[in-house]
């Protein structure tokens, strides 16, 4: 048996800029993650799979492709977004206490130091929060430039693996950069999310690439998917928004929110199926 429904939970949103305090605050209620230490204008959440153990790291990723599921066009997402969904970026930061995110990702998409909307400055201090969250740049080879902009800042993290070049170690030590071990071979998802416990980060936000989407799909460390579809048709040799070389079986969702626009885009919230 099954029950259809037209169009479950759209719901249209306001009228307004991306940047229009209203407009982010109410993006800020149907995105919270419901956590009382972390909760940002007093919103509550829309039935999420937190755990009741709050030192548990909750773990969403932010993702957009387009509708035949290319995660980028001309080599970079940006080309698939739009005004919602640079809105709803700025509202999954100010929910998140640490921004993960592959270095081939930072460095292609040039990343810099993660900055929240003053909208959610006074949430975040009252809740005893970082005004924004930390950056950790996952990456197995070290192949991130010295100069890399984040890396000045004492929050950003990198996060390897022992068997990480020595060199490459050496020269990023040397420019400052914070470098913690999340396994032998390879950078463990589990070990990333217990790390984050480690630092006190309660919301982890995952914004990509594909690559590593893929590797915490495979760990079933994915609490929340929250996925832009961009109303374009891509073709190409684009990939989809995560692959991994481990086999993995299915992981459940339910679709939690559905918002739309007047520039055609739906936004998906996924939520694991508890
Ligand atoms: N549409 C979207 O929402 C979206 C989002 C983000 C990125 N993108 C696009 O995706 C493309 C990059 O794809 P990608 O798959 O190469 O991105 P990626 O996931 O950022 O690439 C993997 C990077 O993460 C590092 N890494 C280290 N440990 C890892 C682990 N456990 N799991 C996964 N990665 C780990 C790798 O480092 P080493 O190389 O050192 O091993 C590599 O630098 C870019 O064109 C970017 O614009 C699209």
């Amino acid at each position: 048996m099954f029950h259809l429904q037209k169009a479950i939970h759209v719901t249209p949103a306001p009228e307004a800029e991306p940047d229009d305090p209203q407009v982010l605050r109410w993006l800020a209620e149907q995105y919270s993650t419901g956590s009382p230490a972390t909760s940002v204008a007093g919103s509550t959440s829309a039935s999420t799979s937190r755990s009741q153990d709050d030192d548990v790291p909750y773990i969403r990723f932010n993702m957009v492709a387009s509708v035949d599921g290319a995660v980028t066009h001309n080599g970079r997402s940006g080309d698939l977004g739009g005004p919602g969904d640079r809105a709803i970026f700025q509202v999954l930061r100010a929910h998140a206490d640490i921004v993960v995110v592959g270095a081939r990702t930072a460095t292609t998409e040039g990343y810099g130091t993660p900055t929240v909307s003053p909208v959610f400055a006074e949430d975040r201090d009252r809740a005893g929060r970082a005004p924004a969250p930390a950056l950790a740049l996952l990456s197995r080879s070290l192949d991130i430039p010295d100069d890399f902009a984040p890396l000045d800042d004492p929050g950003t993290a990198i996060l390897t693996c022992r068997s990480a070049p020595a060199e490459r170690r050496d020269a990023l030590a040397a420019v400052g950069a914070r470098i913690v071990d999340c396994g032998d071979d390879s950078v463990e998802p589990d070990a990333v999310r217990d790390w984050c416990a480690a630092q006190g980060h309660r919301d982890v936000l995952g914004e990509g690439g594909p690559t590593l989407l893929g590797s915490f799909i495979v760990a079933d460390l994915v609490d929340e998917l929250c996925l832009t579809t961009s109303p374009h048709l891509v073709a190409g040799d684009a990939g989809r928004i995560a692959h991994d070389p481990g086999p993995a079986p299915l992981r459940s969702l339910r679709p939690s929110v559905l918002i739309t626009d007047d520039h055609d885009f739906l936004y998906q919230r996924w939520t694991r199926r508890p």
